[in-house]
């Protein structure tokens, strides 16, 4: 007999998956998965768990993706959501604590989302999430991270959700995370919250990247303790060839580098010479299983991070992850509003 514990996720707020339990990710998968086949477009089969709640979204940077989705979602359950132009309210003028702010909004609303990346925050390392979690301090109802400095939590589990699709089995499942080449230092949020979720979800997971674009150690530990703890590799290489060899998914980001944070011209030289090399190519996918797949969680720089090619091609899953947004954060809404 099975036993598995309770699940109560009312009021609890998602700053990083790492603070969940497994139980409590796989119940909002379940539920993404179960009003996913549910729901059809349209007003007439609209999902009214939600009636009556609403959720402020607080954006100091800007999106598509979480934005939208976050707001078609509650739409489709029957709540409502309101969208905040961050740096333009009083608290991105600094004119309102965040305290004030948070109290204040716990009083209307039934959840707040934000995201902050790093150059709101002068890219000192971290700031983001404290912001976050300074809000989570006061906050009398969930937060959810939208994606700061350090974690996107909302993009790692709908990437969970969209490989338990695709790949009918995740156990040992050659699962690869490439760093490419951008013109501009971006967020290790994505990478970070990649590698948190996919060694917990029993993929044999490759990390590979350039010298000097090396993750922080702490979320590398806390990856490899994952993977031993789930029976799955953790590995991290600097050659692109082995990485792609025998993969069943290879996930492309790019991120910048540690070692020159917040210093776009000294780290500008350290990504230079890998500009030509480090983009998802056919040539590269051609190393990867038969029926591999490739994803990104989009905006993606077609030509740069990856070719037309690859975005188009056979291969590529990168809209069914954007979709995959709008039923996990249902279910995430749902789970963390009513159950
Ligand atoms: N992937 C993602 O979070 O997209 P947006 O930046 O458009 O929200």
């Amino acid at each position: 007999m099975i036993v598995r514990s309770m699940v109560f996720l009312k009021n609890k707020s998602l700053i990083t998956t790492q603070e969940w339990s497994k139980d409590e990710l796989e119940y909002v998968l379940n539920k993404a998965f179960e009003l996913k086949k549910t729901f059809k477009k349209g007003r007439y089969n609209i999902h009214k768990k939600l009636e009556g709640y609403t959720l402020i979204m607080l954006f100091f940077s800007p999106s598509t993706r979480t934005r939208n989705s976050f707001e078609v979602g509650m739409t489709q359950l029957g709540g409502h959501a309101i969208y905040i132009d961050a740096d333009k309210s009083w608290v991105g003028r600094k004119s309102e604590s965040i305290k004030d702010t948070a109290k204040v909004l716990s009083r209307y609303a039934d959840a707040i989302g934000i995201r902050i990346f790093p150059n709101v925050v002068k890219w000192k390392y971290g700031e983001a999430n404290r912001i976050i979690r300074e809000f989570e301090k006061f906050s009398e109802i969930p937060i959810i991270n939208f994606e700061d400095d350090l974690y996107h939590p909302c993009q790692a589990l709908s990437d969970i959700m969209t490989i338990k699709e695709k790949v009918n089995n995740l156990k040992n499942k050659k699962f690869v995370i490439s760093w490419a080449y951008h013109p501009r230092p971006l967020p290790v949020s994505v990478p970070n919250s990649t590698l948190l979720a996919t060694t917990r979800f029993g993929l044999d997971v490759t990390l590979v990247h350039p010298p000097g674009f090396e993750l922080d150690d702490k979320i590398i530990n806390i990856a490899k303790k994952n993977a031993s703890k789930n029976g799955s590799s953790f590995e991290i290489t600097n050659t692109l060839e082995d990485a792609y060899a025998g993969a069943d998914i290879v996930y492309v980001k790019s991120w910048g580098s540690l070692k020159e944070y917040g210093n776009p011209q000294k780290e500008k030289k350290l990504r230079i010479p890998y500009r030509e090399n480090w983009i998802c190519n056919d040539q590269l996918m051609d190393l990867t299983n038969k029926n591999s797949f490739f994803m990104h969680c989009m905006p993606i720089r077609r030509n740069v991070i990856a070719t037309d090619s690859v975005c188009d091609g056979a291969h590529s899953i990168i809209y069914d992850q954007a979709e995959n947004r709008l039923h996990l954060q249902k279910g995430l809404l749902v789970s963390i509003l009513q159950s």
